[in-house]
C-alpha cells in the first residue's frame, strides 16, 4: 500500500535548463559508512526485532503485504522479503522496498552494518544511491546509536529468503531534488527513557507518528501546525486522512483519557494475531495499526505524555473521507 505521498511531484515543474545542469551534478551530503560491527547481543536483537516490527514500521514496508485486507498484513512467508510497491501507491517512479533478509545475492547478506546504518538514518543506499524519502530516513535521522544498531542486529537473524526485485527507478526531475535530503546523522546519544515527555518525543519521530500526523503544505511538512492531521494518503480509489493528535479539545485528543488512548491501539490486537478482515473502501488506512498494537504499555504512555505537551492545533479532520469518485 502506498504510504507517504509527499514527494508527488506538482512543485518541481517549471525549473529551467541552468537549474537541471546544477542538480545533475550536485553531489548529495553524505558521509562515509562507519566500519562498526553490530555484536548482535539477544539483548539487542529482541530491541531491534520490537522497534522494526512494532514501532518504525520496517516491516510493514519491506515485507510482502495482503493490500486487499484491513491494514495490509504481511502474507506467510512474506516476512521482509521485500516489495514492488504496487502502481496504485501514485509515486514517482517504481519503487521496491528492497529484501531484508540475509540473503547474499538479493538480501543485503553482503551489506556491511555501516551501510546498512548509513541507508537507515541517512538516506544513502550500499551502492551511494541517494534513496527516495518514502523510505523514511529524514524521521529515522534522529534515531539513537544504541536503537539503529538493535535494528542492525535484529536484520541478521532473518532467514535468508531469495527475492529479487527490480531496482527503483525514479522519475526525472524528483531524482534530482532529492539529492538535497540525506544529510549525515552522526552520533545520536541515547534518549532519556525515565523522562516520558523526551522518550515520548522520541517515539513520535522514529514510528513517523509526527510525520504522518502533521499537515502538509506543497511538499513540504506544515511545522507550524505539528500533530494536527490532515495528512492524505490516497492508494488508486482509496483515501485515508490522519487524525488531529494535538491537544484541541474539540478537534484533537484533548478529551481523551490515558486508558481510551491505549485502548485504540489494543483494540487490534486480534486482528494482528488471527488476521484482519477484507479491505472496505471505507475502513482503508495507512496507520499501522497491526504493528502498533504490539507497542509496550510504557511506550504508548510515554506517547501520550508528549502529546499532551504540543500545542493545540484546531483541525476536524474526517479520516475515512467517502471513497472518492471512480474516473
Ligand atoms: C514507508 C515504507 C518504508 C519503511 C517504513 C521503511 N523502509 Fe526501508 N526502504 C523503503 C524503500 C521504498 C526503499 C528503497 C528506496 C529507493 O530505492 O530509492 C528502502 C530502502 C532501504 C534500505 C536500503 C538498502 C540499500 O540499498 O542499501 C535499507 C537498509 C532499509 N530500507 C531498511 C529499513 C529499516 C531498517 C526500516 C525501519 C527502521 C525501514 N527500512 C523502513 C521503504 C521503507
Ligand atoms: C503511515 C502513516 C501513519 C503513521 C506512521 C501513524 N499514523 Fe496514526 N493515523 C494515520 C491515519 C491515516 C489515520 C486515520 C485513519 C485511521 O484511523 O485508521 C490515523 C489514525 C490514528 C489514530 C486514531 C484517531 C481517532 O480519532 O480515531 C491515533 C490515536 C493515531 N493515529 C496515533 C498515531 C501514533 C501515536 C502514531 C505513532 C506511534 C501514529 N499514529 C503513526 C496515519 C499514520
Amino acid at each position: 500500500m502506498g504510504k507517504k505521498l509527499l514527494w508527488i511531484p506538482v512543485a518541481l515543474l517549471g525549473i529551467g535548463c541552468a537549474e537541471v545542469a546544477y542538480l545533475s551534478v550536485k553531489a548529495p551530503n553524505m558521509a562515509r559508512p562507519s566500519d562498526i560491527k553490530v555484536a548482535g547481543t539477544p539483548e539487542q536483537v529482541a530491541r531491534g526485532k520490537y522497534l522494526a516490527e512494532a514501532i518504525s514500521g520496517c516491516a510493514d514496508c519491506h515485507s510482502d503485504t495482503d493490500g486487499t485486507r484491513f491494514a495490509s498484513p504481511i502474507k506467510p512467508g512474506g516476512h521482509f522479503k521485500g516489495k514492488k510497491f504496487p502502481k496504485e501507491a501514485g509515486l514517482p517512479g517504481e519503487f521496491s522496498a528492497p529484501n531484508l533478509t540475509s540473503d547474499a545475492e538479493t538480501g543485503i547478506g553482503r551489506i556491511s552494518d555501516g551501510a546498512l546504518i548509513r541507508a537507515i538514518r541517512e538516506g544513502i543506499g550500499h551502492d551511494g544511491r541517494v534513496l527516495f524519502p518514502i523510505m523514511p530516513y529524514p524521521e529515522y535521522k534522529s534515531m539513537s546509536d544504541g536503537d539503529v544498531q538493535a535494528i542492525v542486529a535484529y536484520l541478521r537473524t532473518l532467514r535468508a529468503v531469495s527475492n529479487p526485485l527490480p531496482p527503483s527507478k525514479i522519475m526525472f526531475p524528483v531524482n534530482l531534488f532529492i539529492k538535497w535530503v540525506p544529510q549525515p546523522a552522526g552520533k545520536v546519544a541515547e534518549p532519556d527513557r525515565n523522562n516520558p515527555v523526551e522518550y515520548g518525543r522520541y517515539l513520535a519521530a522514529i514510528a513517523g507518528c509526527k510525520f504522518c500526523h502533521t499537515p502538509t503544505s506543497g511538499n513540504e511538512l506544515d511545522t507550524a501546525r505539528l500533530f494536527g492531521g490532515g495528512h492524505e494518503f490516497a492508494s488508486g480509489e482509496y483515501k485515508a486522512v490522519s487524525a488531529n493528535l494535538t491537544p484541541d479539545p474539540e478537534t484533537g485528543i484533548g478529551r481523551w483519557s490515558e486508558e481510551e488512548f491505549l485502548k485504540k491501539f489494543y483494540d487490534y490486537k486480534d486482528y494482528a494475531a488471527n488476521g484482519p478482515p477484507q479491505l472496505k473502501p471505507e475502513s482503508f488506512t495507512v496507520m499501522p495499526w497491526l504493528g502498533l498494537s504490539a507497542a509496550e504499555p510504557a511506550d504508548l504512555k510515554a506517547i501520550f505524555a508528549f502529546l499532551k505537551t504540543v500545542p493545540a492545533v484546531k483541525n476536524a479532520v474526517e479520516t475515512h473521507p467517502i471513497k472518492k469518485e471512480k474516473s
